[in-house]
């Protein structure tokens, strides 16, 4: 581990362009619960059974419930030292992109600026009618209307069963293709099309990196798999670099 750590600091100090994908463990340390880890949002909310367009429209209360309250809990939350390692590969890379699947917030507040948020933002609503859209980290009503037509307003996050924003799979897909180095942390890699960009990262050329807990299913296929957390091995790879 501590031989493959080095390794992969030395393929990154050699790097251009790094592309980062991160998933929800890069903020478990941050108190923010993982979505199918043992004490999992998901299991204890049936989040899988709440994120998606048709219980919106069945039950936007109870769904406008369940935003709100993920909302109060990850505002307490603060980035961790995995968020900051990140913020300062940013400044050491010639060339970085960080994907999240995260909706949390917390790379950004970290100093994260070329970041994309492939699944939208817990602090950004937009209306199920108009165009109307904002960034919003007040407290929401039960269901909030919009300003402009009065419609119902929806958390802006991309739910089971929808595409992401236009363009943003594009641009993530021209980057992931010129990328030197690829670096897949804290993602169960089991949601699509997140899981897959490590294998197009590797069709390119790249060196990738797996950082997680414990082996997924992509384990295997990556050039270094470093298990452990993404707080502790992070911080180390952007050391005195
Ligand atoms: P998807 O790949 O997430 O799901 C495809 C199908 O597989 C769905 O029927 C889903 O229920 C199922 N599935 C997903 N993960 C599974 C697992 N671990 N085990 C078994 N079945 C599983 O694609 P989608 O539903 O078309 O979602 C599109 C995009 O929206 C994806 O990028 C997804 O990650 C994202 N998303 C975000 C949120 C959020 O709250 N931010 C919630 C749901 C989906
Ligand atoms: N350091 C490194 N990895 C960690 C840590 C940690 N401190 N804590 C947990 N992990 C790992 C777990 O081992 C697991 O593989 O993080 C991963 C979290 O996986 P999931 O809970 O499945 O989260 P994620 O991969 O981000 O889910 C993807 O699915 O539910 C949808 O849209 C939602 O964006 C989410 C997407």
């Amino acid at each position: 581990m501590k031989a493959d750590l080095e390794m992969v600091k030395a393929v990154l100090s050699g790097a251009r362009k790094v592309v980062a994908l991160t998933g929800a463990g890069v903020s478990s340390e941050s108190g923010v619960p993982t979505f199918r880890g043992q004490d999992g949002l998901w299991k204890q909310h049936r989040a899988e059974d709440l994120a998606r367009p048709d219980a919106f429209a069945a039950h936007p209360e109870l769904v406008w419930e369940f935003y709100n309250w993920r909302r109060g809990l990850v505002g307490k939350c603060e980035p961790n030292p995995a968020h900051f390692a990140l913020a300062k590969m940013e400044e050491q890379v010639p060339e970085f992109l960080l994907i999240t699947q995260n909706v949390d917030g917390l790379h950004g507040l970290a100093g994260s600026r070329k970041l994309m948020e492939m699944h939208g933002s817990l602090w950004r609503v937009r209306c199920t009618v108009c165009t109307h859209a904002r960034e919003d980290r007040s407290e929401l009503s039960d269901v909030p209307e919009c300003p402009v037509c009065g419609h119902m307003l929806r958390p802006g996050v991309v739910w089971f069963g929808e595409p992401l924003v236009p363009g943003v799979l594009r641009l993530a897909i021209e980057r992931i293709s010129g990328a030197d180095v690829f670096l897949s942390i804290g993602t169960s890699s089991l949601v699509q099309p997140a899981a897959s960009f490590f294998q197009l990262a590797k069709d390119h050329g790249a060196v990738t990196v797996e950082i997680n807990l414990e082996p997924t299913p992509n384990s295997g296929f990556m050039d270094f798999a470093l298990h452990g957390k993404a707080g502790d091995i992070l911080p180390e790879l952007v050391k005195m670099r």
